[in-house]
């Protein structure tokens, strides 16, 4: 086999799907069943990264963004129009076989179980498709009941089970054959703390444990802090952020916010700060709170100190206690959903 540099390589791959162009109103409905006329819709738009062996990826960006689609051309479900794809170095669609030796994968929207049979029948026919021996079953099965505590429902019809027990099966089942490979869309969605917060361990501890490869796409901000270094942001189709977590909090959570607890709020009331402090409106907005008498001020980092902040409300009240936050994730996130790289900066 060909040395492996990366365990994914994906150079280039676009998706277009063709579907009938669509008409409004009922009437429309119906002239679209007889029309011939087709649009292209670009779904993953020529992208590009590779991913190291053990890393923990997370891929994010808002929903119909092409991520689920880049996760289908990954584990060989869909083929690319464009460009090609390598995972342990196989081509995943041309060697289907070979790499779903190589690959587990969950999709948090719908399960791939025996919906009507047991869940331990579901995992003895899965042993017999992967091929796994029964010292390496029983080896694992140990694992993943110690991880996912799968012995408190294993003989239940999978269709009995609750949404958390079922991600449960779900993940236990992707990770049977222990996969290089772990492809996780949407893990937690749906699912309460206590669940999130098990599957996360659990994720945690296999690739700790095997050195397992995870790509991740979820709407959960506490998964992306719990468990990636990296994040990739996808939007319409384009790869538009690919790098640290820290890196990306240091570049565009360029706002925090100051709480003070203020001793006469009422000489606060009138105050214009942003023109105090020689800076535009946008960069440093304030509220006061006048029922707990706290003066809230979002202002851009780069642009002012905390310090210069407070010996302005200081030269007109007392400041009682003070708090001061950074951005969190979810709203860089949400911003660079609405606005792209360039308008969350
Ligand atoms: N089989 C398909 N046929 C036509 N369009 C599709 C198909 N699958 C996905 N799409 C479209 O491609 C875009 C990306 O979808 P998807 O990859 O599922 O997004 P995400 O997982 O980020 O929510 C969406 O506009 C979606 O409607
Ligand atoms: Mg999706």
């Amino acid at each position: 086999m060909k040395k492996v540099s990366h365990m994914i390589e994906v150079n280039h791959i676009s998706k277009d799907f063709v579907a009938p162009k669509k008409y409004p109103g009922l009437r429309g409905a119906v002239k679209g069943l007889f029309s011939a006329e087709k649009v292209i819709k670009t779904a993953v738009d020529d992208i590009s990264f590779s991913i190291d062996t053990g890393e923990i990826v997370g891929y994010i960006g808002s929903n119909g963004a092409g991520k689920s689609t880049t996760i289908k051309m990954m584990t060989g479900i869909l083929v690319p129009t464009k460009g090609t794809c390598t995972v342990a170095g196989i081509n995943p669609s041309r060697s289907r076989k070979e790499n779903a030796q190589n690959i587990g994968v969950v999709f948090g929207q719908r399960t791939q179980l025996w919906w009507d049979l047991p869940l331990s029948e579901s995992f003895t026919i899965l042993k017999e498709i992967y091929n796994v021996s029964d010292t390496a079953y029983a080896e694992q099965m140990e694992f993943l009941n110690r991880v996912l505590a799968l012995q408190d429902f294993f003989d239940r019809p999978v269709r009995t089970l609750s949404l958390g027990q079922r991600m449960r099966a779900d993940l236990g089942a992707a990770l049977l054959h222990n996969p290089k490979v772990l492809y996780l869309d949407e893990p937690t969605i749906g699912l309460d703390l206590v669940v999130k917060d098990n599957i996360r361990k659990a994720i945690k501890e296999i690739n700790e444990k095997y050195q397992t490869t995870v790509i991740l796409t979820t709407h959960d901000i506490g998964d992306i802090e719990e468990l990636c270094s990296r994040i990739m942001i996808i939007d319409e189709g384009r790869k538009i952020y690919d790098g640290s977590l820290c890196e990306l909090k240091d570049t565009y959570g360029t706002k925090r916010k100051v709480s003070m607890e203020v001793k006469q709020p009422e000489k606060i009331k009138g105050l214009c700060l942003h023109e105090l402090l020689g800076v535009q409106e946008t960069e440093c907005s304030m509220a006061l709170n006048l029922e707990n008498s706290t003066l809230s001020v979002t202002f851009d980092k780069h642009k002012l100190q905390v310090p210069q902040l407070l010996s302005a409300v200081m030269a007109v009240a007392e400041v009682k206690d003070i708090q001061i936050q950074e951005t969190e994730l979810a709203e860089i996130v949400k911003e660079i959903y609405n606005h792209g790289v360039g308008g969350a900066a």
